[in-house]
């Protein structure tokens, strides 16, 4: 058994080395790191995932924890973006944490990462017909090969005409013809034959069509043959944990020894893990999956491929690769079929990647005759306007605000974050993901509550929430109420509590996050539009997409100016 290392123990004869204990609560988990570990790391060693938007950079401030006893001087970084009583309790930011003392540490439930994440896994798009790489073929033939001198191969790629089989497949082939007196199912990618089956199994072919977002996956398995859906996963990104932004990936990938196996690896175990769910759901076995398809943004789509993207990372943001990209499933060591194949979504430029494509794809955007603009509200926000069969795009850095980063308290939309916003007698209405007491705020109820705020005259068209004696004199008094000095700062009351962890707060410096956020997405748009020389009003749709961007309600979107005044019924999302 390995040896589980005590405290202070030496490791070996002259290396000093020091370990030192952590417990980890909720769960009273022990855990002995190294001197010098950080505390992130030796938390997600235990077992705790903590949430990192920033990328563990000591800028977000979401991964605070208590340290109940064992608590070291606060660093600049918790001193900047903790408040004092907080600091007081024996809160610090994990990932500015480095383990010298054993300690005893707290987890907040908002800080950890876990999933279902609210994510958008159906849309509406219009009919599409599957047209997969891969077909089958039910054949008959004791005709052929009974006492034929061709090879087994020659015989079945003639009668296919195929020009060549996969090793896989011939290796089963003599014991598959004569046990199943030749009557067979021919498996084909495009010219190959990849696998054979004995007797009838042509309904039995499956695909699985994976979206790699910065932040979420989603996994949809098909049957190949009828288009049927049959079963969905979605999960985190794990690469989340070392950035929340696709810049933070590529930075990682180009200064760190390794950096792009470990964000590749690490992509490829959850994509597996989510593979194995949707067999065990569906009842599909691996053998029987032979393609899969993967859509991403450029940078996600090129570390999943093992590719470099570094040079998206500086001008002129050069991709790597244009057309559809083709490799082996076994290359990637996916669990499917091992001749299964892979396809990445081709891309057009930049940050114009897979996704946007696989949006045009199911929208069928070249064949709107009006103007129609598609936008994939994300971290990084991709648009396409659509006239006359043309596609013009551009994509804006929009920054995880809507992701909950850099908003006080913000966070992703999972369990406890308040999802929609809207006045109510009076008063506000807040609905909860889980229907659990109010954690924190996602992407979708903050472009309501500041909708919400401006409706109300609580902030002013420039984004300034106003002094109590400057509030308008018809405002309800519930509302009034809401608006109060909080940690040194004006803010509005969204949820409250006896204690103070209960305090959802929307603060004058989120007030500025999401205008940032916003005008991002607005500039693109309005370049787009200017670029075209088309109007906003002669906008025919507005379609929406994206994980978050498909929860957020137009008349809110509209208010608060992230997209051209058009008629919300218009929008689609
Ligand atoms: S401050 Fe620690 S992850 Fe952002």
């Amino acid at each position: 058994m390995k040896h589980q290392p005590e405290e202070n123990d030496k490791k070996t004869a002259g290396n000093h080395e020091k370990w030192i204990k952590i417990v980890f609560r909720p769960g009273n988990t022990s855990s002995v790191v190294l001197e010098g570990t950080n505390l992130l790391e030796a938390a997600s060693q235990a077992g705790y995932i903590i949430e990192t938007p920033c990328g563990g950079a000591g800028k977000c401030g979401k991964c605070a924890v208590r340290i109940v006893s064992g608590a070291s001087e606060p660093s600049v970084s918790d001193k900047k973006l903790l408040p004092a009583n907080k600091l007081n309790k024996g809160y610090r930011l994990a990932c500015q944490t480095y383990i010298t003392t054993p300690i005893v540490v707290e987890i907040p439930e908002t800080c950890l990462r876990r999933p279902p994440l609210k994510i958008q896994t159906h849309g509406k798009s219009g009919e599409i017909k599957p047209l997969p790489r891969i077909s089958s073929q039910i054949l008959n033939l004791s005709h052929h090969l009974k006492g034929e001198i061709k090879s087994d191969a020659d015989i079945l790629m003639q009668v296919t005409g195929s020009n060549s089989i996969d090793l896989p497949a011939l290796q089963s082939l003599p014991r598959i013809l004569r046990s199943s007196n030749y009557q067979v199912t021919v498996i084909k990618s495009e010219n190959t034959i990849i696998d054979i089956k004995p007797g009838n199994a042509e309904q039995k072919c499956y695909g699985i069509a994976f979206d790699i977002g910065t932040t979420s996956l989603v996994g949809i398995l098909v049957n190949l043959n009828t288009g049927e859906e049959l079963s969905i996963a979605t999960s985190i990104n794990p690469q989340t944990l070392y950035g929340a932004d696709i810049i933070s990936r590529v930075k990682m990938c180009r200064e760190t020894p390794d950096g792009l196996s470990t964000l590749q690896k690490s992509i490829l175990t959850a994509i597996n893990g989510m593979i194995n769910s949707l067999l065990q759901n569906s009842g599909v076995p691996q053998q029987s999956v032979y393609e899969v398809v993967f859509s991403g943004n450029s940078v996600m789509q090129e570390i999943l491929a093992g590719i470099d993207p570094s040079p998206l990372g500086e001008i002129p943001f050069q991709i790597a690769f244009n057309d559809p990209l083709y490799v082996e499933a076994r290359d990637l060591g996916l669990h499917i079929n091992q001749s299964g194949k892979v396809l990445f979504m081709p891309q057009i430029g930049g940050f114009i990647g897979g996704d946007i494509v696989s949006g045009i794809i199911a929208t069928q955007l070249d064949t709107f005759n009006k103007p129609v603009l598609f936008i994939d509200i994300g971290t990084n926000g991709e648009m396409i306007l659509s006239y006359k069969g043309k596609l013009m795009g551009t994509s804006v850095a929009a920054g995880p605000a809507f992701e909950g980063a850099r908003i006080t308290h913000g966070m992703r939309g999972t369990v406890g974050a308040i999802e929609a916003v809207r006045i109510e007698n009076g008063d506000i209405k807040i609905e909860v993901i889980g229907n659990v007491s109010p954690k924190g705020i996602c992407g979708s109820a903050l472009v309501d509550i500041v909708a919400v705020l401006l409706n109300t005259g609580i902030i002013d068209t420039t984004g300034r929430f106003l002094e109590p004696d400057e509030l308008p004199a018809d405002l309800p008094e519930l509302l009034r109420k809401r608006v109060k000095k909080h940690n040194g700062q004006t803010g509005f009351e969204i949820a409250g509590g006896t204690n103070e962890s209960e305090h959802v707060f929307i603060y004058q410096s989120d007030i500025r996050e999401v205008q940032l956020a916003t005008a991002a997405i607005r500039t693109g748009i309005t370049l787009l539009l200017k670029t075209e020389k088309i109007s906003q009003e002669h906008l025919e749709h507005i379609i929406i997409a994206g994980g978050f961007g498909s929860f957020i309600r137009p008349t809110s979107a509209l208010r608060i100016g992230m997209l051209p005044d058009i008629n919300p019924e218009r929008i689609l999302v």
